[in-house]
């Protein structure tokens, strides 16, 4: 059976543990490029021991941003700091993942320490897009529906920024279909009331985000991992549901998808999430058996004991730790000395007279 500090390979890349850095929004970025906060924070998370990296939501045109600081990868010249990032994430023994994203009807929003309120076009805002024009919730923009033209065109530059993902060097792709952001809201039936070949049944609701892994399949080498995260339930009987997630796991598998990191729920405010300790592992649980693919589990996972339970266990294959890696860095390799399982070069040599 498999434990924490066991190293998992997927396809080509071999990842030296089973944690990894959740996506994290740093809202930190100037006109989509990265900036040194962006070296120094996914830096230390590198040098703290986790075994792969994976950089916040990155926007795969100027509209899919989340907010005027998100991170960029629509330009060329995104590609230069991303790739001093990369490097600096290899040389620590860790792997860089990148997360591209589309950020649809909740796109054009403020950093959350200052306002999370729309910001206008006159203030550097855009016009929001979605599958229908349905506005997210109360205090948020009604989006432009987009046409089947402009949705093959966002798919376009899913395909660039798989391109550019690998100019910069990162090992992994993951592209973003959970959250309530674009991808998300064409499989929910709470946001997607198209009467189109995008909207409908289930074959129609899931169409765009195909399209979208064949379209960064063109780009993305068959030898790298590609990961997709979904929004496993809208935990709204209403919405995409667990079971929408197996079947959709089942057909990404098909397409050369090799893991779903499995997180839940955003797709509109005021749905009642039964958040716990562990509350989403079941959701990586049941897809990796019924859909017979790897998965990560993601969501207040703190304790090591309990993380290595899940990969004991067999309810996922890795997890992501967000919030706690803020907290303290450090975690993967304070936890690989709890659990005995420092070998040489868990900790850089740099600091070994810390631990
Ligand atoms: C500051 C912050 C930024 C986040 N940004 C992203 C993001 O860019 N992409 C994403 O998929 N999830 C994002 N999330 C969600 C996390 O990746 C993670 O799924 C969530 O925080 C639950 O994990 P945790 O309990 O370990 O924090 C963000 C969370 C935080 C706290």
């Amino acid at each position: 059976m498999p434990q924490l500090f066991d190293p998992l390979t997927i396809k080509s890349i071999t990842i030296k543990n089973r944690i990894g850095v959740s996506p994290m929004c740093q809202y930190s970025s100037e006109n989509g490029h990265a900036t040194d906060w962006h070296l120094v924070h996914l830096g230390t998370r590198a040098s703290g021991g986790a075994g792969m990296v994976m950089m916040e939501a990155t926007a795969v045109s100027p509209e899919g941003r989340i907010s005027p600081q998100d991170n960029g990868i629509y330009l060329d010249s995104h590609i230069p700091k991303l790739k001093q990032i990369t490097d600096f994430i290899k040389s620590q023994g860790s792997i860089p993942a990148l997360q591209i994203a589309h950020a649809g009807r909740k796109a054009s929003r403020g950093v959350p320490w200052i306002s999370e309120k729309h910001v206008p076009a006159s203030e550097g805002g855009w016009q929001i897009v979605g599958p229908s024009a349905v506005a997210f919730g109360d205090g948020y923009e009604v989006p432009h529906e987009l046409n089947s033209n402009e949705i093959s065109n966002i798919a376009s530059d899913f395909r660039l920024a798989a391109k550019r993902t690998l100019a910069a060097g990162f090992q992994i792709l993951e592209i973003h279909a959970a959250h309530g952001y674009l991808l998300h809201s064409f499989l929910s039936p709470i946001s997607n009331h198209r009467t189109d070949s995008y909207g409908g049944s289930f074959e129609n609701r899931i169409r765009f985000l195909l399209e979208t892994v064949e379209a960064v399949k063109m780009e993305w080498p068959s030898n790298l991992p590609l990961f997709v995260r979904l929004s496993c339930t809208d935990w709204d009987e209403r919405g995409w549901t667990l079971t929408d997630s197996i079947f959709l796991a089942i057909e990404l598998k098909k397409l050369g998808v090799d893991l779903i990191d499995c997180s839940s729920g955003a797709i509109a405010p005021n749905i009642k999430i039964p958040v716990k300790k562990h509350f989403q592992v079941p959701l990586a649980e049941e897809i990796k058996k019924k859909a017979n693919i790897a998965t990560a589990a993601v969501g207040l996972i703190t304790e090591p004991k309990a993380a290595n339970n899940v990969i004991h266990k067999e309810q996922a294959d890795m997890v992501l730790l967000a919030r706690e890696l803020l907290r303290n860095p450090y975690w993967p390799i304070q936890e690989a000395q709890y659990l005995n399982k420092v070998t040489p070069g868990v900790i850089p040599n740099q600091y070994r007279r810390g631990f």
